[in-house]
């Protein structure tokens, strides 16, 4: 590739490829004449070099059982330099998928009947891998002060008991797009101290930031950090991720449990895909993809505040994922979906499934070439505007 120019633009046609997006439309919603516009992948192709790299793998012909390679641990330290943070080989497991790891956490770190917290509205398998484990959820809803989300930390203090062991940091924060800073980690740091919890973050969308990013693992080492490939190079159906940190008890606790749940076996891509994804070349799409995705915000931003005023983007500053405030609009949540869906044929997270606070909200992913993006803004323009 190197130094070409990414076409972005390009329509690539997704139906017909068992993909949950386009293919799951009927489960998921209902009808398959929507235009997708939510699980959190994108419909741009994943890099060329790491497309031919795993073509080569493919030319091995047997496809056996898989060992993490030094290679592999070497692309995650590598990468990882990027968030300031140095790691060694030992610092790191790898596993077959973030949700998984969250809920091997929930057990390795808490026992039946503890409580865990988050911060909702939040990527909904937060609350089912508490729930499905016995464990009690403590939601501290975050807030929204002139249109920018923040975590009410005194709300949560008073929610706080002896049974409160873990806290499930969504970092950047999925569904609002938000990169929490040096101050508020470090804030949020000091009461877990305090309280004797443990962080667990979550940096999926970590590489999709328009602004600096701080993990969670440089503000305290004793955390648990999960981080993969999926959403930056959009190879999400590999199940390919990895979890580290610097304290050795925590890792070390955390393999025993995510052995014993068989979460640590690698498929026969993982390697080549570990090493493909993380490294120069993909920095330099990497670059070419967030200028798109900015661009997508940006024109879908000037497209609401000119043409719907009264449905509101929350500022974001990382992923390709925008939290639209409908509470303006004075309709109510069921006729908002309906519109969406029914009058505008397309197919938005409902923000219920984040929280209750997602009430009046829909997520909408931008990840695609500009000229849908377009079609998809006029059919909500459509739909919303006075009749
Ligand atoms: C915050 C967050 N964590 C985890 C995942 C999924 O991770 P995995 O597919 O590795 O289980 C997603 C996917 O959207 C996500 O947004």
């Amino acid at each position: 590739m190197k130094n070409k120019f990414v076409n972005f633009d390009k329509k690539i046609n997704r139906h017909s490829t068992d993909c949950v997006k386009y293919d799951g439309l009927v489960e998921y919603f209902g009808t398959n004449e929507a235009k997708p516009l939510w699980v959190a992948d994108m419909d741009f192709a994943t890099p060329k070099h790491v497309c031919s790299g795993m073509r080569n793998k493919l030319k091995q012909q047997i496809f056996g059982y898989e060992i993490p390679s030094s290679e592999s641990f070497n692309a995650v330290i590598s990468w990882q330099k990027r968030h300031d943070l140095e790691l060694q080989k030992e610092n790191i497991l790898f596993c077959s998928g973030v949700v998984p790891s969250l809920k091997v956490a929930i057990e390795a770190f808490t026992e039946h009947g503890d409580e865990v917290i988050i911060f909702p509205p939040v990527y909904f398998p937060f609350f089912s891998v508490i729930k499905d484990n016995g464990r009690t959820v403590i939601e501290s809803q975050l807030e929204l002060q002139n249109d920018k989300y923040v975590m009410n930390l005194s709300d949560l203090e008073s929610k706080i008991s002896l049974k409160t062991k873990l806290l499930l940091l969504c970092s950047p924060h999925n569904p609002i797009g938000r990169i929490w800073s040096k101050d508020e980690l470090e804030t949020l740091n000091d009461l877990c101290v305090k309280h004797n919890i443990l962080v667990i973050s979550d940096e999926i969308h970590s590489d999709l930031a328009f602004k600096n990013f701080v993990s969670f693992a440089s503000i305290n080492e004793n955390c648990l950090i999960l981080n993969a490939p999926s959403k930056t190079f959009n190879v999400a159906g590999l199940n390919t991720s990895y979890a580290f940190s610097k304290n050795n008890e925590i890792l070390t606790k955390f393999k025993i449990y995510a052995k014993r749940d068989h979460i640590v076996s690698l498929n026969s891509l993982s390697n080549v895909l570990i090493q493909s994804c993380y490294n120069n070349e993909s920095e330099i799409w990497l670059n070419q993809l967030l200028t798109y995705l900015e661009e997508n915000i940006n024109y879908t931003n000037a497209f609401f505040t000119k043409y719907l005023p009264k449905i509101k983007i929350i500022e974001t500053n990382a992923t390709y994922l925008l939290w639209l405030d409908f509470q303006d609009t004075g309709l109510k949540h069921k006729e908002i979906k309906d519109k969406l869906l029914n009058e505008a044929k397309l197919a938005l997270n409902d923000g219920i499934t984040f929280g209750s606070n997602g009430k009046y909200f829909f997520r909408l992913n931008i990840a695609l070439p500009k000229s849908e993006l377009k079609k998809a803004l006029a059919n909500i323009q459509q739909a919303f505007s006075i009749k």
